[in-house]
């Protein structure tokens, strides 16, 4: 049988996405709030960024993997209006309905779908835009699903995926310090679950870094990718054309 990483653990592959669902059912009902004071509020810009990237138009057709509580759907939903199309979709049913939940309260009422990445049941060609934030870093076959988010982009079309990666050398201890001593404290106190946070850290330790992921968007059919850090590599927008 197959292994693969859950953060620093080496599991069965056919049991990882077991672990990263209890991940997200445990931490869904705090995500946003964790989010705000783990990141002090900087996912906020580097979505915006994502979404001035992304440029979309009224009329694109949007597909939102691993979309969770919806901001990046929240952003696209009234630029592609009126004859646009936001779909926004996670495998987790609990984030998945604090996102849905969430973009009610805002007035929109979106397609959202539980899917996995790895088999998304939409047709080839059909998307203008296809977008993952801090998504990829939890599949357990991250070439299946950007070979998946390749076909369902038209021709032309652009895959954005914003991502924890490689911090700049200066910064890595301090970094370091912070996401393994303060990060699963802030887990334990707000959320009540230091092990989840603790996942957060280890997993962004082994998500593939810049350059890496930039060969596997090519790999896939990606013709041109180009490579966005953001606060000194803490994240990175990667967006990939389909030609
Ligand atoms: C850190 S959250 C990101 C949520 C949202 N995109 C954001 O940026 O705030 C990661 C999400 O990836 C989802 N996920 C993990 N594996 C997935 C898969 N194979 N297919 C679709 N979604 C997946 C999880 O359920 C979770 O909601």
């Amino acid at each position: 049988m197959s292994q693969t990483h859950f953060g620093f653990k080496t599991v069965d592959e056919q049991d990882k996405a077991r672990h990263v669902r209890s991940v997200f059912d445990s931490v869904a009902s705090n995500y946003d709030i964790m989010n705000d004071l783990m990141s002090a509020g900087l996912h906020r810009l580097w979505k915006a960024y994502t979404i001035q990237v992304a440029n979309p138009r009224p009329g694109d057709r949007v597909l939102d993997i691993a979309g969770g509580t919806g901001d990046l759907d929240l952003a696209f939903a009234p630029k592609v209006a009126p004859n646009g199309q936001v779909v926004h979709t996670d495998i987790n049913e609990a984030m998945l309905r604090e996102g849905r939940n969430r973009l009610l309260n805002h007035g929109h009422v979106l397609p959202t779908l539980v899917c996995d990445a790895e088999k998304l049941p939409f047709p080839a060609g059909y998307f203008d835009i296809v977008t993952v934030a801090f998504g990829l870093r939890n599949m357990t076959h991250k070439e299946v699903a950007l070979r998946e988010m390749n076909r369902v982009l038209r021709p032309g079309g652009k895959l954005l995926v914003l991502e924890f990666s490689k911090v700049a050398a200066p910064l890595e201890k301090a970094y370091d310090w912070y996401s393994f001593n303060i990060l699963p404290k802030l887990g334990k106190w707000i959320a009540k679950d230091e092990d989840s946070y603790r996942y957060l850290a280890e997993s962004i330790r082994m998500h593939p870094d810049q350059e890496t992921l930039r060969g596997m968007m090519r790999e896939v059919g990606f013709g041109h990718v180009d490579v966005h850090n953001l606060t000194a590599g803490i994240a990175a927008l990667h967006l990939g054309i389909k030609c």
